[in-house]
């Protein structure tokens, strides 16, 4: 039987056995994991631990090599793209970067996928994108372009976006990178917020330990693509793991690299 991090009541996302590769590269290995619903769930660690690809799988962006990926009781990995889609719209994801259309306003960027995926009438779709852009505090943004806005307000915008189908599960990879504390801050309170009122499942990729320990309910810790830990904020800081220590601790990674192996690897040996 595999061990499976996570918790045991009926999971948003249950994620087992799974292998990726980008070839001939083995990125993910053998990873298990249970997502709790409507709650908070952080995926930490190091750069090029695999976080990224895993948030690519569980959207259906990236194929596995093999294993499962159930989302809201369906296994994407297996799914028709009928199926797929389905399951997609209940997602929302900002990405890395936001990613707005340049060409498109704020408001016109939010409105999106209300035009795509809804008959909705023209005072509709205006009234639901001022009710997200309300709820970001991006009320007065509403006409500005892309280019015009801050770091702060393209993430914020791009949370609008995800939000606006009214998704069941939200994914956001580094939400307050590059952003000033305050503006993080704001982030971590926001997402608070739609998990609490809207009890949405928030999957959060995220390096800063402030706002881990601000907004997780729990916290997946992978290393060289595996999940190596995964607990309550309260486990993760007990864990008598040394690699968990040294991120909880912001050691360097030479601290516990081979480094042996390292000089080999430097003289191409
Ligand atoms: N499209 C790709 N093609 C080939 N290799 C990739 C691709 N995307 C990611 N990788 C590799 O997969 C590994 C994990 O990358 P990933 O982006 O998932 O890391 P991450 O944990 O999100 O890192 P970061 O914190 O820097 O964003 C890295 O070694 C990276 O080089
Ligand atoms: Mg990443």
């Amino acid at each position: 039987m595999t061990s499976v991090a996570g918790t045991a009541a009926s999971p948003a996302i249950s994620i087992r056995n799974l292998f990726v590769d980008y070839f001939p590269r083995r990125i993910l290995t053998d990873v298990n994991l249970d997502i709790p619903a409507s709650q908070i769930t952080v995926i930490m660690g190091q750069s090029g631990a695999g976080k990224t690809t895993l948030l690519r799988c569980m959207l259906g962006l990236k194929k596995p090599s093999s294993g499962s990926v159930h989302i809201l009781g369906t296994d994407i990995v297996r799914a028709s793209r009928r199926e797929l889609n389905a399951v997609r719209k209940q997602m929302g994801v900002a990405f890395q970067g936001g990613a707005l259309f340049s060409s498109m306003s704020v408001a016109e960027n939010i409105q999106l996928a209300l035009r795509e995926h809804t008959s909705l009438d023209e005072k509709t779709i205006q009234i639901m994108t001022r009710i997200k852009l309300d709820m970001v505090n991006m009320l007065a943004a509403e006409n500005l372009m892309p280019s015009e806005l801050s770091g702060g307000m393209t993430k914020r915008a791009a949370l609008a976006r995800a939000i606006v189908m009214d998704p069941k599960l939200l994914f956001f990879d580094e939400p307050s990178a590059g952003l000033d504390p305050s503006t993080a801050a704001e982030l971590d309170q926001l997402m608070i917020t739609l998990k609490t009122t809207l009890r949405m499942t928030i999957i959060v990729v995220t390096h800063e330990l402030d706002s881990i320990f601000k907004i997780a309910d729990h916290i997946a810790v992978m290393a060289n693509g595996r999940v190596i830990e995964f607990g309550t904020p309260q486990q993760i800081i007990a864990s008598a793991n040394p690699e968990i220590q040294g991120m909880l601790n912001r050691k360097p990674r030479e601290n516990i690299v081979d480094t042996d192996a390292h000089l080999r690897r430097l003289v191409g040996g």
